[in-house]
């Protein structure tokens, strides 16, 4: 056992190594010591907990610990890359379960112990701690379900859907009042459990209403919300790590969702209204196929030799390269060009792929050295000096349908600006559109070159010809 002195220190700490691991994450050349003061901050807050705040129990506490940690450490194992967003949903389903589960817990066990002003407050903490965790719980358990194929992608869109949305929220702040004053006359346990059910429906109802491709900015929502359920489990425990902490997860899944929503031009409350994207993947949306031209296509061989005679390469990975697997492939074609005194660079999207990061992740996973890989605002103005652009199945990052079209879906979104440098080649499999399912005129443009097939096999035969 420890002193309480010591859990706050050891508390404050934790909290620390928390804000520095956000920061590091922030930026790829600090994000593996950010991951380390995210785990070492996870390490301290538990063992704080563990010999200082439990007082009972320790062989089902430890049991607990051992279960949960083996099913952690096996499902981190497992996980490919490609399913990172649907484990990230499961857990945070995970993290709305513990905050119904302590909110009950603590009506039932702990609801005499305050009176008057004090007795309300920790009822709003209960309640909005379940109803938060609940929302979170099936919301969260739905988007596993579509981003894991096992439900349907496509938006659900019931009629008059807004309004059983209003409906349900009314539902929740009648019942809310309900409980706080059946609360004081020492029952309250139906209008817990009533928006308890209303929650769950809410929860399930606006994931379902939400396209596939949409479903990185819920679950980072999600990931807000998890953040906010914690809070408020914190405050009914009055365990100020996990308010903290928690405040800290849902104000940065808050931050993250807004980032997202801004670079996909998208607004925020029109994701949460749902209705929009495909079965997610890379299926084009409805409409946007037709043709504008003639396309010139370029073979393995031609690329080669464009991209050896080239001063200045540019590359800019989309969801193709991903799902090609091609990001080994790319850096030894970088490594051969750079070794022949060819200046290769990448330019990342904000949104390039189907989550933050995505491609930023497959690079480093390459061994790409990060000098090289640039954020699209720190490299958009250099590409009238760029001798080859390799586009590798990107689509809509470089469609310049978006700064022209005010009625394309992407309008408004800024874009990786290829076409002003000398040769664009795109690698992609068909003229199929991307994600947000228009045809883009970069590929009918006089300097661009289309290397069809898929990009791990293109660029095998690109590297073998150089
Ligand atoms: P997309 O616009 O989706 O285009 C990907 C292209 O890759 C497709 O046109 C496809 O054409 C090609 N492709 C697929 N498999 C391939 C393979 N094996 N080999 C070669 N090419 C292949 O991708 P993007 O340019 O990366 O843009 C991302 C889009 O996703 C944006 O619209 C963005 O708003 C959206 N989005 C992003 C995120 C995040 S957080 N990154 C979240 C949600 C939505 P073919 O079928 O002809 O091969």
């Amino acid at each position: 056992m420890i002193s309480s002195g010591i859990v706050t220190v050891s508390y404050i700490a934790a909290t620390v190594l928390f804000i520095l691991a956000l920061g590091g994450l922030s930026n790829q050349e600090t994000a593996r010591r950010g991951n380390w003061y995210g785990i070492s901050g996870m390490a301290i807050a538990l063992l704080a907990t563990v010999l200082g705040v439990v007082t009972q129990n320790y062989v089902i506490l430890m049991v607990a610990l051992l279960i949960g940690g083996s099913i952690g450490i096996v499902l981190a194992r497992r996980v490919q890359m490609t399913q990172m967003p649907e484990l990230v949903a499961i857990l945070h389903s995970l993290v709305g379960l513990a905050a119904v589960a302590v909110g009950y817990v603590s009506f039932m066990d702990h609801a005499a112990e305050f009176t008057g002003v004090e007795k309300t407050i920790h009822d709003i903490e209960t309640y909005l701690g379940i109803l938060i965790g609940a929302v979170t719980f099936s919301g969260s358990v739905i988007a596993f379900g579509k981003l894991s194929g096992r439900i349907s992608g496509s938006p659900l869109t019931l009629p008059g859907r807004h309004w059983f949305n209003l409906l349900l929220l009314l539902g929740a702040i009648w019942f809310g009042r309900e409980f706080v004053i059946q609360s004081a006359a020492g029952a309250g346990i139906t209008p817990l459990m009533i928006m308890t059910g209303i929650a769950l429906l809410f929860g399930i109802h606006m994931v379902m209403a939400i396209g596939g491709a949409d479903m990185p900015v819920v679950v980072s929502m999600l990931n807000s919300y998890s953040g906010w359920a914690a809070s408020a489990t914190g405050f009914m425990l009055g365990n100020d790590l996990l308010i903290v902490t928690g405040a800290l997860v849902g104000s940065s899944g808050a931050i993250l969702s807004y980032i997202m929503c801004r670079a996909m031009n998208r607004k925020f409350i029109a994701v949460i209204a749902g209705g929009f994207g495909t079965g997610g993947g890379g299926s084009p949306a409805a409409g946007g196929d037709e043709e504008q031209g003639e396309v010139v296509p370029i073979d393995p061989q031609e690329t080669a030799e464009l991209l050896s005679n080239a001063k200045e390469v540019m590359i800019i990975p989309g969801y193709g390269m991903a799902v090609a697997q091609a990001q080994h492939t790319v850096f030894e074609i970088t490594k051969t060009l750079r070794e022949k005194g060819v200046n290769v660079r990448f330019g990342i999207h904000p949104v390039a792929g189907r989550m933050p990061g995505h491609m930023n992740v497959l690079l480093a996973e390459a061994k790409v050295p990060y000098d090289i890989v640039f954020e699209m605002e720190e490299i958009n103005e250099d590409f009238p000096n760029v001798d080859v652009s390799v586009v590798i199945g990107a689509n809509d990052i470089v469609n310049p349908s978006a700064l022209t079209d005010p009625n394309s879906p992407i309008a408004g979104m800024p874009v990786l600006e290829c076409w002003k440098g000398k040769v664009s080649i795109v690698l992609k499999r068909s003229m199929a559109t991307g994600y947000a399912g228009v045809q883009n005129p970069l590929f009918f443009e006089e300097n661009t070159r289309m290397l069809f097939g898929d990009a791990k096999q293109t660029l095998d035969e690109v590297l073998k010809a150089l």
